[in-house]
């Protein structure tokens, strides 16, 4: 009979992370773990300085030390056509530093060693002369027509202006403004800030000259790209690259773009002819790999008094750091920031943006956050928190005037992209429900008699997860889809692949649930592999929460093509046509018949015994998912907050999370993703400061100044559930992974600032740390983060 899907881990079930098996034993298989016969080491030399040309490189030194195998600098990598690569954005980034360098970290040598300690001393032996040149630590410094050129090594470029870019509707939007009663602004830099994965990046190259074929174990989100990536930039070719992504410890967009590391290892081994392993250590991570947000945003709302927002218009300045690498489909040159303000109804919108090169570290990887959303999320929450009070209005009522309601589904924005379903409102009040939002004023005003300052912050949004489709989103060209592959085994038992890469999402576990779902096979019964490309289906990778949205729908595909040859199969083992056969969960049975049925598990012995005249024997399959639409998921995150005025210390006193998922596959990983979502969300509302000094130095290139929350400092979260299908995809799933590190931060500003704007104060820039907070209280000021950005 029909099986119970809750008890062979199907979806719905809480089922416990199979990966963590292995985690929890210490028997993980991390970059660090892979040991390679005749392995040697390799570390990079980085400067200590933003912005010098290089005068000379004296490696004499370094190449005396024994042990000392292969010492690497710009000039080799030129002779070989390396000294540069291609990164994601259409620009080039310097491999290891020939004519200047451009920020403090970047690469100036390498050195490769028998053990990773010579080849660290022989490093600090190598004397690099510098000429110093002025650092540009943000866009303000670089407009200035004095600036010096950061990019000089580029022909036609004559400023530090990357782009200009704009996408709406100006001239409505002006209208919406000449119509508007009250017309609110604000102003606001969402910092700097590092994903830091616990795990570093790291690389180790292996070229078998005899065979022509080039292994790398690389800690990589997205091999497939890489390997593509790998056969431009290094000439192989492709068939001969295998990537293989071991064990990650963390990525959260730190591990999508192709690294200098990587390169430099890649060539080392080809040098060598022995396997060379490259371990960047924790401040080589964070002082050089891929950093998230440094925008300025800017923007003014048009609304009628009545609280209705008529239009909206804005305008970004990007900091890039030296060299344009982020990670982010090629039409758009500020990522999904036009998702801002999704999920209100708005009629006009117009944005404008601008982008800069610094002496900074490459920028804007997409920190657990699909392509600037959680930049464009921040800004919209905060924005929305202005507006409602410059109208007079509840911040809870302001919203749900303007949240699109459920039946204008679906429904077009202002930018374009085009939502399909939600429970907006409904979120929203379960959210302030759960708050106790109607009994705030008089707690406020208890508080306010013990000196103490109560504040309450929302924040609603919607995010587009899943990118593709193809149509619209490419990486360098490479259009957005993904895939999965199943083979289902004699005994009924599995092995799925998909071209996603988990780094701590648990895919090993949920992917399982999706194929138990569509065929019955206990999840038990199926194992999943994911990163190695001459295994794993071509595919985009894990960023933006892309994996359930595209990846995730791959896997119903591929099961429900296994089940329509499965079917052909049942009906001739049951000796019926197969318009006769019903399927009930793991079992095809003969209609009006129910007796007379056969297992998937029988199915599968027989695909490769007892196959009917003409059919091809096996049980396995692949689909390339391209997705009609992103999927849209929505949270309602609301925070209340104590500020202690004395101190600027803020404790938030309790925080609700109501997310809309769609139908959730694991409620327990689920919940698992919105927890530590909004750990890194209250991380960078509340500690985490990377900032430059006049001369470029990071300030933030540890973790002493830039700190990690721990289970100490994070506060509780109360989870609660709205499911509202998502209609085009396969199993009604929308993503949820970043979803409480993009909506996150703004309730927790906006809690802060709800206590403490009765003083005046408009705005404290990120984070939120106690001095900003004191000094905002006693001043009745806003406290901005970063220098002005002029905004012409
Ligand atoms: O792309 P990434 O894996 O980072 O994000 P995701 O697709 O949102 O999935 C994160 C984890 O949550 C995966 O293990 C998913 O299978 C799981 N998930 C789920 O159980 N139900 C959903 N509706 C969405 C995700």
């Amino acid at each position: 009979m029909a099986l119970d899907e809750l008890k062979i881990g199907g979806m719905g079930a809480s089922r416990r992370r199979v990966e963590d098996n292995r985690f929890i034993r210490g028997k993980g298989k991390y970059i660090d773990d892979v040991v390679l016969p005749a392995m040697l080491h390799m570390e990079i030399l980085r400067s200590p300085v933003a912005h010098a040309r290089i005068k000379s490189i004296d490696t004499s030194a370094a190449w005396e030390v024994p042990g000392v195998r292969l010492v690497l600098t710009g000039e080799t990598m030129a002779a070989r056509n390396l000294a540069w690569m291609p990164t994601l954005s259409y620009d080039t980034q310097a491999v290891i530093a020939t004519d200047k360098v451009r920020f403090q970290g970047q690469e100036v040598a390498a050195v490769v060693a028998d053990d990773p300690y010579i080849a660290k001393d022989a490093c600090s032996k190598i004397v690099v002369e510098y000429e110093q040149l002025p650092a540009i630590v943000n866009p303000d410094q670089a407009k200035d027509s004095s600036a010096p050129l950061i990019r000089d090594d580029k022909v036609n470029q004559d400023s530090n202006k990357i782009f200009d870019w704009e996408i709406g509707d100006k001239e409505a939007t002006e209208r919406a403004f000449a119509d508007a009663d009250v017309v609110s602004s604000l102003e606001l830099h969402y910092p700097r800030s590092h994903p830091s994965p616990l795990e570093p990046c790291g690389s180790i190259a292996d070229f078998d000259r005899a065979t022509g074929k080039l292994t790398v174990y690389m800690t990589t989100q997205a091999p497939h790209i890489i390997r593509a990536a790998v056969a431009m930039v290094a000439e192989l070719p492709e068939h001969q690259i295998r990537i293989i992504s071991p064990d990650l410890g963390g990525g959260f967009g730190n591990k999508v773009p192709v690294y200098p590391g990587y390169v430099i290892s890649i060539l080392a081994s080809i040098l060598t002819e022995r396997p060379v392993k490259w371990i960047e250590d924790k401040s080589g991570n964070l002082i050089s790999t891929g950093f998230g947000r440094d925008v300025y945003l800017k923007g003014e709302m048009a609304l009628r008094k009545d609280g209705k927002i008529l239009g909206m218009r804005m305008h970004t300045t990007s900091d890039h750091g030296a060299f344009f690498a982020d990670a982010q489909p090629t039409k758009f040159k500020i990522g999904l920031m036009h998702s801002t303000f999704a999920c209100y109804d708005v009629p006009a919108a117009y944005l404008t943006s601008d982008g800069y090169y610094t002496n900074k570290a490459p920028g804007g990887v997409a920190y657990r956050c699909s392509f600037r959303v959680t930049e464009a999320m921040f800004f919209q929450e905060r924005m929305i928190h202005a507006a409602a009070n410059d109208l007079g209005m509840d911040q809870a009522e302001f919203r749900r005037v303007n949240l699109v309601k459920d039946d204008a589904f679906p429904y077009r924005t202002a930018f374009g992209f085009l939502t399909d379903s939600g429970q907006y409102a409904k979120c929203l009040d379960l959210g302030l429900e759960a708050i106790g939002y109607s009994s705030f004023k008089a707690e406020q005003e208890e508080a306010r008699k013990r000196g103490k300052l109560l504040g309450i912050g929302i924040s609603t949004m919607t995010e587009p997860l899943g990118a593709g489709n193809s149509r619209e989103y490419d990486i360098i060209g490479i259009k957005m889809f993904d895939s999965a592959e199943l083979r289902v085994h004699m005994t009924g038992k599995a092995i799925l692949r998909t071209g996603a890469k988990t780094q701590g999402q648990g895919h090993e576990t949920t992917w399982a649930q999706i194929v138990a779902h569509e065929l019955g096979i206990p999840a038990d019964d199926i194992v999943v592999e994911e990163g190695d490309t001459d295994t794993a289906p071509f595919g985009m990778g894990t960023y933006a929460s892309r994996s359930t949205p595209v990846a995730g729908a791959a896997v119903a595909m591929v099961s429900r093509k296994i089940r329509a040859k499965a079917r052909k199969i049942a009906a001739h083992l049951l000796e019926v046509s197969e318009e006769d056969i019903e399927w009930e969960l793991g079992r095809f049975y003969v209609r009006g018949n129910e007796e007379r049925g056969v297992t998937i598990q029988d199915c599968a012995l027989a695909a490769y015994s007892n196959v009917p005249d003409g059919m091809e024997p096996g049980l396995e399959n692949n689909a390339y998912y391209d997705p009609p639409n992103l999927t849209w998921p929505f949270a309602a995150y609301i925070c209340k907050v104590e500020v202690d005025p004395e101190t600027g210390v803020w404790d938030v006193l309790k925080f609700v999370a109501v997310d809309d998922c769609g139908v959730r596959i694991n409620p327990m990983v689920v919940e698992g993703q919105i927890m530590g979502g909004l750990t890194e969300a209250y991380a960078m509302a509340n500690m985490q400061y990377i900032t430059f000094d006049e001369e470029g130095n990071c300030i933030g290139a540890n973790y002493i100044d830039y700190l990690l929350p721990t289970a100490w400092e994070t506060p509780g979260f109360e989870l609660h559930e709205v499911v509202t299908p998502c209609p085009h995809h396969p199993i009604g799933a929308k993503g949820i992974g970043e979803c409480a590190t993009v909506g996150g931060p703004a309730a927790f500003v906006n809690a802060v600032m709800s206590a403490i704007e009765h003083t005046g104060v408009r705005n404290v820039d990120m984070p939120l740390m106690p001095n900003r907070v004191y000094d905002a209280v006693r001043n009745g000021q806003d406290v901005s983060g970063m220098p002005p950005v002029r905004v012409e």
